[in-house]
């Protein structure tokens, strides 16, 4: 996808969404369930994971509106820098972070993960974002030489695992305009990595409600009848969803946590 694009996307995603959800500040990825009842969202799983680093500097590549971005500041006592490429979503991030006891720690950036200063982070983040590069061994390159010694990039990702010639694979590709889909192998093969832990998803993903379910079946027809009524970019935002939910359901999408380290940079086995 040009970055324009996506950033229309986003933006798109966002203005319209903003008109049904309550407050500024949500996830803009999957919802998932976790076993442990004090793990709420995939941010808060991440940091029980790898732990902040209470003097480092977090990036969030690839923020959204800011959720977690700001459930990090909030949870360390380092410096969080939020970035996208959609100016709607940076309004709201910053507008949220006003009311955050971490309002001093955390910033709000319209900037594109392809172009990051080295050796700046000790912890990059990057939730439901990586999907949308347009060339990911560069963008996996930039974001390893912007880590610190001993940082380290979590990526969370729905990685592909099926055929080349899928056709809701291609309707995916088509309504979200990515380059194409990637794999596990294309995250990790492409990150440079010194160490690199997968931990699979899969099990916490809950897509299975009435309303998913309806979406899925009549993926083919949701763009053109949504299109008639919403923005055509939110049209195209929804159907897309609906084929990444068909892929899911035939065992072509998994849902994986990818830790990739700098030397020293990752103390779990
Ligand atoms: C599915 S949303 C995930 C948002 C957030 N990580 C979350 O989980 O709530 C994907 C995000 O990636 C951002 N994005 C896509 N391409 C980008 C790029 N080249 N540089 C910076 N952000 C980008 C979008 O603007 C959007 O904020």
């Amino acid at each position: 996808m040009s970055h324009r694009s996506a950033a229309g996307l986003y933006d798109a995603l966002h203005t319209f969404e903003s008109r049904y959800r309550k407050g500024n500040s949500y996830p803009v990825h999957k919802r998932l369930v976790f076993d442990d009842a004090s793990i709420h969202d995939v941010y808060d799983w991440i940091i029980a994971e790898v732990g902040l680093p209470d003097d480092g500097t977090i990036l969030d590549a690839g923020c959204g509106v800011g959720f977690g971005t700001i459930r990090m500041a909030e949870q360390c006592s380092g410096r969080v820098r939020g970035i996208s490429i959609s100016p709607a979503e940076i309004a709201t991030a910053r507008r949220s972070a006003v009311n955050s006891p971490a309002r001093t720690r955390v910033a709000f950036e319209l900037a594109d993960f392809e172009a990051l200063p080295a050796n700046s982070y000790d912890l990059i983040v990057a939730v439901e974002s990586l999907k949308h590069s347009e060339d990911l061994p560069t963008t996996l390159e930039t974001m390893a030489a912007a880590l610190r010694q001993g940082g380290q990039l979590v990526i969370v990702e729905d990685c592909y695992s099926g055929a080349h010639d899928n056709t809701d694979a291609a309707e995916l590709i088509a309504n979200w305009g990515l380059a194409r889909l990637f794999s596990e192998a294309d995250y990790i093969a492409g990150s440079n990595a010194t160490a690199t832990r997968v931990v699979d998803l899969d099990r916490y993903v809950r897509t299975a409600g009435p309303l998913t379910r309806a979406r899925r079946r009549i993926a083919s027809g949701l763009r053109r009848f949504l299109g008639r009524v919403v923005d055509p970019r939110v049209a195209a935002a929804f159907a897309g969803g609906a084929y990444l939910d068909r892929l899911y359901d035939a065992g072509h999408m998994h849902y994986k946590a990818i830790f990739v380290a700098t030397p020293g940079g990752m103390e779990r086995p």
